[in-house]
């Protein structure tokens, strides 16, 4: 049996993901129903290793992983010799001999790349320099509420094209069928082998990738528009080099005026944290298409699904 990982958004067929997301819509309607890591004999135990902060993700695979029956061990990889002088695979070769699966929040992706390699247990990526599948994994299941779907909906992502969450947006929504528009700025290119691996999985899914300049021809008509911060974690602290960027960004800023062009019942996305009045305005982060909300909600049964579905046959090759 080979184990598993979910290292970027395209290692789950179209038809895995939307399995995944199914099983996090029954989870969520009852949240305390499922017990899959309380074992025959005692609690399995999943190892979260953090190199970057988090609220989220630390928050809800260990609430989540509580919920399942298991137990989170919640690592701060500075805390350890993750990384420094013991090589990455074998750390994840000792912690697969611990714990049940392991999830990774990182810069590099050759970081997790290294962890998955060395590992015995399911790997996934709480977030990295390249990808954030697990996010996806709950803005998709937010789509699926707020508008029925993802089949065929407009997916519209502004502001910073070059980050991992416009990565994941691309082969996240086009594994489920989405038209995915991406616009940005000169000089914010997402990495161009993601594009063409995008457009590959869209061919069979009936999705489709433009990247666009213009915010308005990029929100027009879209049925989900999302953003994220303009500076991600390990680009802070370069003052000058923020600034520039908030310059050549302000105009995907998502705003009430923006908004207009898109459907009536558009569905508004951020990953969290925001910058209020930079990517996107409290009036549209608190206003009546904010999905905001149920989009960090929906991290929980998202991830505890996806830790279920790795776990079990479902996950098996
Ligand atoms: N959206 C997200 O991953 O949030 P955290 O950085 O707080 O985990
Ligand atoms: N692009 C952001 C996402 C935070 C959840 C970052 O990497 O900091």
């Amino acid at each position: 049996m080979t184990v598993r990982h979910l290292l970027r958004d395209d290692d789950l067929s179209p038809a895995e993901q939307a399995a995944v997301l199914d099983l996090a819509a029954t989870m969520k309607r009852d949240r305390f129903g499922h017990r899959p890591l309380a074992g025959p004999s005692g609690p399995r135990s999943v190892a979260l290793l953090f190199d970057k902060p988090s609220l989220r993700t630390r928050v809800s695979f260990e609430v989540g992983v509580a919920e399942l029956g298991g137990h989170p061990l919640v690592i701060d990889s500075r805390s350890t010799h993750f990384g420094r002088g013991e090589t990455l695979g074998d750390a994840a070769r000792v912690l697969s001999r611990y714990v049940a699966a392991i999830v990774l929040r990182t810069f590099g992706d050759d970081r997790l790349a290294e962890v998955a390699a060395g590992a015995t247990v399911p790997v996934m990526n709480g977030l990295t320099d390249g990808f954030h599948p697990c996010q996806l994994l709950a803005d998709l299941l937010t789509v699926r509420e707020w508008c029925g779907g993802t089949a065929s909906r407009t997916l519209a992502y502004l502001g910073d094209t070059t980050n991992n969450m416009a990565h994941s947006y691309l082969l996240a929504g086009v594994t489920a069928g989405m038209a995915v528009r991406v616009a940005g700025p000169d000089g914010f290119a997402p990495d161009p082998a993601v594009v063409t691996r995008a457009g590959e999985i869209a061919a069979g899914t009936g999705g489709s990738v433009r990247l666009l300049r213009d915010p308005v021809e990029a929100v027009t008509g879209a049925d989900v528009v999302a953003t994220d911060a303009w500076t991600s974690m390990g680009q802070e602290g370069q003052e000058g080099q923020e600034r520039d960027r908030g310059a050549a960004l302000s105009a995907y800023q998502v705003n009430e005026k923006l908004l207009a062009y898109a459907a009536p019942q558009v569905a508004v996305l951020h990953c969290l944290p925001a910058h209020r009045g930079e990517e996107i305005t409290d009036q549209v982060l608190d206003g009546p298409h904010s999905a905001v909300f149920d989009q960090a909600e929906n991290r929980l049964p998202a991830q505890k699904a996806l830790l279920t579905w790795l776990l079990s046959t479902g996950g098996a090759r």
